[in-house]
């Protein structure tokens, strides 16, 4: 199988820019320097086509970053994204509408003075993949495809409930006919009974437009529902990444272990994390070594100095954590 995309050592680092009362001590003649948080770092994995994969991790590790990064709505700081997108499809549609990005809160990613039709078809006419002839028919179709009733067009966001809003932010990704959707907690801000629909929804879109995913949620219960295989971010970096099943029946890992230890088999939307003993270090200055080491409870002298590499444990199962190298 062939990667439709390739991340090769990506780094995000986001400048912290000097406060006012810094700047006016460093004419004092303090050295205050600005601060750099290094939300993604060193971060390498593929995706295949078809598949959804789930990233998770405590909020502040990066995974909204790493996901904005893929969506080019936010260059990297260092290394490379190689996307092997459909030929067919590069010729007549730019590249870059071919990852679009589905976000948490429909309501706020929709321009709320504009009707449903015009949402659905601006960028396809604008990028001349529709004409104005085939506005109405196209978002028709848009609609139908994801749920709602076509009759809906000359609605606002605001006449939609939240689930229905989700479906409308759906339609305007796919009305670009993009090859790969990055989804940053797209189902977290509805009702449960809702959120098992919109899950569905996904999975029936991946197969009838021949999609791939990035799947990112804080709910572990969502991700197994949905992801064909997991990524687990710690402080900017992969921890862990696993096919689901062997991700469940066998987490290697100590924080996977930790984010799922004592978590019931429970419905969507219930399954959140557990609490880590132990607080997230400030990503401003992380721990040397394994980041994860002062909440570890096998951490020993070599990973408060050494930063273990992801190692492949089992099939397609990488783990980076030194306990490893004593199998
Ligand atoms: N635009 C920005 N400017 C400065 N720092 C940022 C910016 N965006 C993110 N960060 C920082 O980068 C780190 C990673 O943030 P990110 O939003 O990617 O985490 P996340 O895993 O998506 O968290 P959450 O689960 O809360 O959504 C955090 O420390 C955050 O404060
Ligand atoms: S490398 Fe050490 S500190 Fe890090 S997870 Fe493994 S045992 Fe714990
Ligand atoms: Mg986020």
């Amino acid at each position: 199988m062939k990667p439709i995309l390739k991340v090769e050592n990506l780094s995000k680092d986001f400048v912290k820019p000097l406060d006012l009362v810094a700047k006016a001590l460093n004419k004092l003649g303090q050295n205050y320097r600005e601060e750099i948080v290094h939300a993604v770092d060193d971060v390498s994995f593929s995706i295949f086509k078809g598949e959804i994969v789930g990233v998770v991790g405590e909020s502040g590790c990066g995974k909204s970053t790493l996901g904005r990064m893929i969506a080019g709505i936010l260059p990297p700081t260092s290394g490379h994204l190689k996307f092997e997108l459909d030929e067919s499809k590069t010729s007549k549609i730019p590249p870059a509408l071919l990852t679009q990005m589905i976000f948490q809160d429909p309501f706020s990613s929709l321009n709320p003075r504009k009707r449903v039709i015009d949402i659905i078809t601006e960028a396809p006419i604008y990028h001349k993949l529709i004409d104005q002839a085939e506005k109405q028919t196209y978002a028709e179709d848009m609609l139908q495809r994801v749920g709602l009733d076509p009759d809906t067009l000359q609605r606002y966001p605001h006449q939609f409930s939240g689930g229905q809003r989700q479906r409308v932010g759906i339609a305007r990704a796919l009305a670009v006919s993009p090859d790969f959707l990055v989804c940053d907690e797209s189902i977290a801000a509805l009702d449960v009974s809702i959120q098992a629909q919109i899950i569905n929804l996904f999975v029936d879109l991946k197969d009838k437009f021949d999609l791939t995913y990035l799947f990112i949620s804080h709910d572990i219960g969502v991700v197994e529902h949905i992801a064909d295989r997991v990524i687990v971010m710690y402080l900017g970096r992969i921890v862990e990444t696993a096919p689901i099943q062997d991700f469940l029946k066998n987490p290697n890992h100590p924080y996977t272990n930790a984010l799922l230890a004592g978590v019931p088999r429970l419905e969507i939307g219930k399954r959140k994390y557990e609490p880590i003993k132990g607080e997230i270090p400030s990503p401003l200055d992380p721990p040397p070594g394994c980041h994860f080491h002062p909440r570890c409870r096998f951490a020993e002298e070599r990973c408060r100095v050494e930063k273990p590499i992801l190692i492949e444990i089992a099939p397609a199962h990488f783990s980076a954590c030194h306990l490893n190298d004593r199998a």
